[in-house]
């Protein structure tokens, strides 16, 4: 086929009434510049009840739609000149980002931590890292982000705690048999001596899950487990003070006014109690350590508990999950709200490939009527400008590698088509910080300057995750870029590349043609376009390798992944597109939004 078809096919059943993008506060409305300069904030810090009154309850909906902006504390903005990112930097950055748009922030977690794993080690829930703050500055983070109309997402890391936690320390202390050690997984080894693992379990940090322990008298002692490094001991989740606990550490955050909470690694957390080996195909729920039905019961808990507070409090779960039967469980009414959707992420840039995905996605979602979400990228994944520069294109942590042959410009012009496309298809959507500025990874990072687990557990062949987590550029022709203050103490604690001065918000902000241009642009139209975030989607049948699809009754979406320039259909206007067209048609690798009719008047309100 090598036109559009004017019919379409079967639009997937909406469940709920779509929802208008919240834009509580006083400055709703974007302005027509970004401001790149720190905008002077208020100072007041309100105590915790004055926080949790002030969360708006208007919209019970506002997590359906909503633009997530994804901050890594660490590489956002350093107010304080120690080369590290800090809350004050973010709270200077704050009209950057409702000029972006964004409806809510979420915070990888910015805890008191070793940052033997970048902060999901946590020590005390409790604290903020001294690096990036205090308990003051989060407070006055989330109330000021709140009058900006931006709401706060924390991160909680359930599986597992820092071995520097009490209760580890505790644990350790009080030796085998202990009370303390039940809250973990320690065992005895096998073997004469003890010296063998109590079982084969392979960690997502690539090798073991066990290390074993010296007992006070310096002879070797029990193992314990830990699904990823070392330094991040597993909980039990079959003991009640770690269920407890976990949901006084929800209410201590949700007394402070955040919106929702991302649940870090959420399908490990229950064990079978036996640690069995891990069977060949494990049937649903057969898996000794990942997606067991036990975990359903958590999450009505948890979402009980969110239930109980004023406002609509989000619990978004980070699912890695083949089975997206499975997957959808998570997301019955009385469970979680949303989660992740990785596998639009791990697929490659392919009209067939990225289509299943979105149907698949929409067809698992509908029985449970949970809204999809739609990520481009997060902290552990390579940048879209540079993984869609790729000839495999797709996304596995097991075949990251070093030199891979990458076509920067390919990629951006994807990452731009991309861009459109997760915007304008159903559900909530997710930004990492530094996407909207089409950062590319940074796979040159000096050896000593690594920090990343996962590259040191591999032996060095897996380059790791520092190279999408280098700190972001604000303005200026030199590092550190506006990350830090001018005089800064320390440089940033990841270098940043000489180029990203074309890349910096001050480069980007005025520039029509830029990534952060197309990004405003695209956030404002899906705010203000009716149809866009949830609701019903409709495929258009068009040429081979086009996505094409209706959202309400005036708004066409088109992405081209085919190797030439294709017509477009029928339509009143552009609203935007990520390429400029060629004589009217559209380029490969680019993506445009299409005004196809005028609103009839009594679709004027969104809902
Ligand atoms: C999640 C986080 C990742 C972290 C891991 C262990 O996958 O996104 O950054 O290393 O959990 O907590």
């Amino acid at each position: 086929m090598d036109h559009f078809a004017t019919s379409t096919s079967t639009a997937t059943p909406q469940l709920t009434q779509p929802t208008a993008q919240p834009t509580a506060g006083p400055a709703a409305e974007p302005t027509a510049q970004p401001t790149a300069e720190p905008t002077p904030q208020p100072t007041a810090q309100p105590a915790a009840s004055a926080v949790r009154s002030m969360v708006p309850n208007d919209d019970p909906l506002w997590w359906r739609s909503a633009v997530i902006y994804q901050v890594y504390t660490r590489s956002f903005a350093d107010a304080n000149g120690d080369g590290t990112g800090d809350l004050a930097g973010v709270r200077s950055r704050l009209g950057y980002l409702r000029d972006l748009g964004v409806d809510a922030l979420w915070f990888t977690p910015w805890y008191a931590s070793p940052l033997a794993d970048g902060g999901y080690d946590v020590s005390d829930y409790r604290q903020i890292h001294p690096a990036f703050g205090t308990l003051a500055d989060a407070e006055a983070l989330i109330s000021e982000a709140l009058a900006y109309g931006i709401r706060t997402i924390i991160d909680v890391v359930p599986n597992h705690i820092s071995d520097r936690h009490p209760w580890f320390q505790q644990a350790l202390a009080a030796g085998p048999g202990s009370p303390e050690r039940e809250r973990f997984w320690f065992r005895p080894g096998g073997g004469a001596n003890g010296e063998s693992m109590p079982n084969n379990w392979v960690s997502n940090f690539s090798g073991d899950t066990w290390t074993r322990t010296t007992n006070p008298d310096g002879t070797p002692g029990e193992w314990y487990l830990h699904l990823f490094a070392p330094e991040q001991p597993d909980l039990n989740w079959n003991h009640p003070d770690v269920r407890r606990e976990h949901e006084e550490i929800l209410k201590f955050w949700f007394d402070r006014g955040v919106a929702g909470v991302r649940i870090d690694s959420a399908a490990l957390l229950v064990k079978d109690a036996a640690l069995p080996e891990v069977p060949e195909n494990p049937g649903p729920g057969e898996h000794p350590n990942t997606d067991r039905d036990e975990l359903h019961d958590i999450y009505r808990s948890w979402r009980r508990l969110a239930d109980s507070y004023p406002g609509t409090r989000m619990l978004v779960g980070e699912i890695w999950l083949p089975d997206i039967e499975r997957f959808a469980k998570y997301l019955r009414p009385d469970e979680l709200h949303t989660a992740f959707n990785f596998d639009f992420l791990a697929r490659p840039w392919d009209a067939a490939e990225l289509r299943a995905s979105i149907d698949a996605t929409l067809a698992a979602h509908a029985p449970v009527g949970a809204p999809s979400t739609w990520v481009l990228s997060n902290h552990d994944v390579t940048r879209p400008v540079t993984r869609y520069g790729r000839a495999d294109s797709s996304f596995a942590f097991a075949t990251k590698r070093a030199g891979t042959p990458t076509n920067l410009e390919t990629g951006r012009r994807r990452a731009r088509a991309a861009a459109l496309l997760t915007a304008a298809l159903p559900g909530s959507l997710y930004i990492y910080q530094g996407d909207e500025l089409g950062l590319p990874e940074v796979e040159n990072l000096p050896a000593e300057l690594l920090q990343d687990p996962m590259h040191f557990r591999s032996g060095g062949v897996d380059p790791g995750r520092d190279g999408c987590r280098v700190p972001l550029p604000w303005r200026g022709t030199t590092p550190p870029f506006g990350f830090s203050p001018a005089g800064a103490s320390a440089a940033p604690w990841l270098p940043q590349p000489a180029e990203w001065a074309a890349l910096s918000v001050q480069a980007q902000q005025s520039d029509p043609s830029s990534m952060l241009w197309l990004y405003r642009e695209a956030l404002r139209v899906r705010r203000q376009q009716p149809g866009l975030g949830d609701g019903p989607l409709a495929w258009i049948s068009g040429p081979d390798g086009v996505l094409a699809f209706a959202r309400g009754t005036a708004f066409v979406n088109v992405t081209n992944l085919s190797e030439r320039d294709v017509a477009l259909p029928e339509h009143l206007s552009i609203l935007l597109s990520s390429a400029p067209l060629h004589d009217g048609m559209l380029p490969p690798d680019s993506t445009v939004w299409l005004r196809t009719q005028h609103e009839p008047p009594e679709n004027a309100p969104r809902h």
